[in-house]
């Protein structure tokens, strides 16, 4: 059997790429459905797009490489696509985009598209055997059981990163590129949380605060979750993208809190109190319980001079964690790295040095935020892989 074009991998990227590609064009997945990363995504209800997606959002060994793709199909392109198969969504927060009902919505919704443009989906089918032909590439694969050969002129790699194997992910992208010679970035798990070797924060499991988070690169400003193996919430998630092994984090658990001015106005109208009960007003108790093992927290809070309030702000403020590493790719969001952009062009993801072959999606070294970033990084290159098909 003979494609224009056959693409690896039925999810986001695959799927986007497919409903804008020319000719013959047909999806390939092992997974027994197309699309089984948005089904999930967002609690169920996708996180689609985010209203303020730019170049800024995605790490990338070339942070100029996102931009081209990125400015050719903005996430309002997106939301015009949602909105014309009548999905209601609404913004949760900072721009994020969600399903009023279902992510299988989005997925059904770029099924139809895929029809409406004559592609066919192959699930359940796994690659056996590639190699390059004169004019394109052959491909045997297992459908449910049946070997075939397939031949087409241009091969997608849209089989995204490697987290969440037990969803069906694997490296199958990066042994291709390898295959072809293209190079590849160092990849390891994000949007993942931290891990801390002595279980040190099991008794807070569960508490959830707005903090501050940062490292020497860069800060985020989101919820922060305490779990039985660690830390998670947004912006842990975030962080651990710019994290690296070894590396102190520095947690501010009072970023927009006037704690000072507070304690003081009620160290004024009395304050016989205890310190950590008067703090309890503003932190989780749990928390505060914690913490008053490890910083001065003794006596009344009438008791506490204004110098003593400054140094504890400052503890509160600036609390050095050392995670011991990440729950990695078993629970990461995202991988971070990929297919080295070097080696593709910016405008049609196709390879540089091998005419036909294309990545797209998460397999490619571009990666963003939390927050729909990298739905739309999928939407994005795979419609830039797909017009230039
Ligand atoms: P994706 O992983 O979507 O698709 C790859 C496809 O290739 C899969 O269908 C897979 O089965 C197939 N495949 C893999 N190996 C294969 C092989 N060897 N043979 C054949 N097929 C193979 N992002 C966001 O923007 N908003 C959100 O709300 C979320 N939420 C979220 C939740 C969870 C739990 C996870 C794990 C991830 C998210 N993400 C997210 C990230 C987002 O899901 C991800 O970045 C995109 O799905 C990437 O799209 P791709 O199409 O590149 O890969």
């Amino acid at each position: 059997m003979s494609y224009d074009t056959i693409i690896l991998g039925a999810g986001a990227a695959g799927m986007m790429c497919a409903i804008h590609c020319g000719g013959r064009v047909l999806v390939i997945d092992h997974a027994k459905a197309a699309g089984e990363k948005i089904r999930i995504s967002g609690g169920g209800r996708c996180n689609f797009t985010n209203m303020y997606a730019g170049p800024g959002n995605f790490l990338s060994q070339n942070p100029h490489f996102c931009k081209s793709a990125l400015a050719r199909y903005t996430q309002w392109d997106f939301v015009d696509l949602v909105g014309r198969h009548g999905i209601a969504w609404h913004e949760k927060t900072l721009g994020q985009l969600f399903c009023d009902g279902s992510s299988k919505q989005i997925i059904q919704m770029l099924l139809d598209e895929m029809a409406r443009n004559g592609a066919e989906l192959w699930v359940r089918t796994e690659l056996k055997d590639l190699h390059k032909t004169e004019t394109g590439f052959a491909l045997e694969v297992d459908r449910e059981g049946q070997r075939l050969s397939l031949t087409c002129t241009n091969l997608v790699l849209a089989t995204g990163g490697k987290s969440i194997p037990k969803m069906g992910a694997t490296g199958l992208a990066y042994d291709i590129a390898r295959q072809f010679g293209l190079r590849m970035t160092e990849t390891r798990a994000a949007l993942v949380p931290f891990t801390f070797s002595d279980g040190k924060f099991k008794d807070l499991s569960g508490v959830s605060l707005p903090a501050r988070l940062s490292n020497n690169r860069t800060t985020f400003n989101e919820a922060l979750l305490f779990t039985h193996r660690g830390l998670s919430g947004p912006s842990v998630l975030q962080l651990s993208s710019y994290w690296r092994e070894g590396e102190t984090i520095r947690v501010n658990l009072i970023p927009d809190l006037p704690l000072f001015d507070l304690l003081r106005d009620q160290r004024q109208c009395g304050g016989r109190k205890a310190l950590t009960t008067e703090l309890a007003r503003h932190l989780p108790t749990r928390l505060v319980e914690y913490l008053s093992q490890h910083i001065p927290m003794q006596g009344n809070l009438a008791d506490q001079s204004d110098a003593a309030l400054t140094e504890l702000i400052a503890a509160l403020s600036d609390w050095p964690l050392s995670p011991s590493g990440t729950e990695g790719y078993r629970t990461a969001e995202v991988t971070l790295g990929g297919i080295d952009t070097d080696d593709l062009s910016s405008k049609t993801m196709e390879a540089r040095d091998v005419p036909g072959l294309y990545a797209i999606g998460e397999a490619v070294d571009v990666t963003g935020w939390l927050g729909g970033y990298n739905f739309q990084w999928a939407w994005s290159s795979g419609h830039a892989a797909g017009t230039a098909i």
